[in-house]
């Protein structure tokens, strides 16, 4: 059999940088009240000429950089995001700017589980043999659905992407030690950004009879019922863990670091001391990100291994929760 390892991450988010202060100009809202709240103390917006692809090709470089590997040896292209710049998916492109040339690309979407979704998938891939070299990319810009005027939403989340390169190895070295997903569409009415379909004028046949209306589609904002999402973090997240633990064989004394989807420091906080884990041992970026959906475990993971915390050999536990409802953790070796 095959194993799969992770060799290299990468990361871009966008130059704009909105403080609480200045969302406190845009709502009704306070630094305190949401660096108390989330622990959330910047985001970064899209503006001008940026794009999501972009920022995707950036944080994908930066992989590719760290692990050596060329763009041409790449033979697979996993991206997830919920806001990408093409309705068909944003796969291809980043495999063509990127030079990707012998790579199946594709979307896969699971929101904020994006990351450990993507990353299973690849190793998925790999396990099933002929795929070496498999790019894994999560990027998202919220804001292009944020209710500016919904104080509740419009505070949490930021723009960015975060990139790994996924490796085949022998199974004595395979980095993937145990891992756990879940769905519960049930869920859905908590989180979303629906369709709204427009009824437009009837298309009429060429003598002028009106044949039927076609559908005119725009997505809504995100709309969030808050207290559900936390409760449903501060339940699940634990549970996921502690399942993808029992698969690896391993307890949470095991786990040099911990890495959950940057949604709120009160769930990081509390999901570390129902874990016992100490938070000397807990990675946690959001106070300069915010929120950013499909980027937030590899933006933070590589931000991590580029400061030197996160070391060759290091265990890691990370989940993501979000959007589905949908929620899964895995256990990695760096
Ligand atoms: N500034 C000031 N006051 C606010 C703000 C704000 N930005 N937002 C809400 N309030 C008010 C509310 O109106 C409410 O006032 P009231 O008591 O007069 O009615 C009060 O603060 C308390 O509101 P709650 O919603 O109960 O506040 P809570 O402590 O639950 O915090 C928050 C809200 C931060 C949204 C929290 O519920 C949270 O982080 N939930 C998890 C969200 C999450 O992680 N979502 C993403 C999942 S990932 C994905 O897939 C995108």
């Amino acid at each position: 059999g095959m194993g799969s390892k992770l060799i290299g991450s990468g990361s871009a988010v966008p130059k704009l940088q909105i403080s609480n202060d200045d969302m406190a100009k845009i709502v009704e809202t306070s630094d305190e009240w949401i660096s108390v709240r989330t622990g959330i103390r910047n985001r970064r917006v899209l503006t001008g000429n940026e794009n999501l692809n972009g920022l995707a090709v950036e944080a994908a470089k930066g992989a590719l950089r760290m692990a050596e590997v060329e763009a041409e040896n790449v033979d697979l292209v996993i991206f997830w995001s919920s806001t990408p710049d093409d309705l068909f998916g944003g796969a291809s492109r980043i495999q063509g700017d990127l030079g990707c040339k012998s790579a199946l690309a594709f979307d896969i979407t699971a929101a904020c589980s994006g990351f450990v979704v993507g990353l299973i998938t690849a190793t998925r891939f790999i396990k099933g043999g002929g795929y070496k070299n498999v790019l894994v990319i999560g990027a998202d810009a919220l804001s292009r659905f944020v209710d500016w005027t919904d104080r509740g939403t419009c505070i949490l989340f930021g723009d960015a992407a975060g990139a790994v390169l996924v490796q085949a190895c022998s199974e004595d070295e395979d980095g993937l030690l145990g891992f756990d997903l879940n769905s519960d569409g049930s869920g859905q009415r908590h989180l979303n950004a629906f369709v709204s379909d427009a009824e437009h004028e009837a298309i009429s046949n060429t003598n002028g009879a009106p044949l039927f209306p076609p559908k005119r589609s725009t997505y809504s904002c995100i709309k969030m019922n808050g207290n559900e999402v936390f409760r449903f973090g501060w339940r699940c997240v634990p549970q996921t863990i502690q399942a993808s633990l029992d698969d690896a064989g391993l307890s949470s004394s095991n786990i040099d670091w911990l890495l959950l989807h940057q949604a709120n420091q009160r769930i990081i906080d509390a999901v570390s001391t129902r874990l016992e884990i100490p938070s000397e041992k807990v990675i946690s970026n959001l106070a300069n990100y915010g929120n950013t959906s499909a980027a937030s475990i590899p933006l933070a993971l590589d931000e991590a291994v580029r400061n030197g915390k996160v070391k060759a050999g290091d265990t890691i536990a990370t989940a993501g929760f979000g959007a589905g409802l949908t929620w899964g953790s895995a256990i990695v070796k760096w």
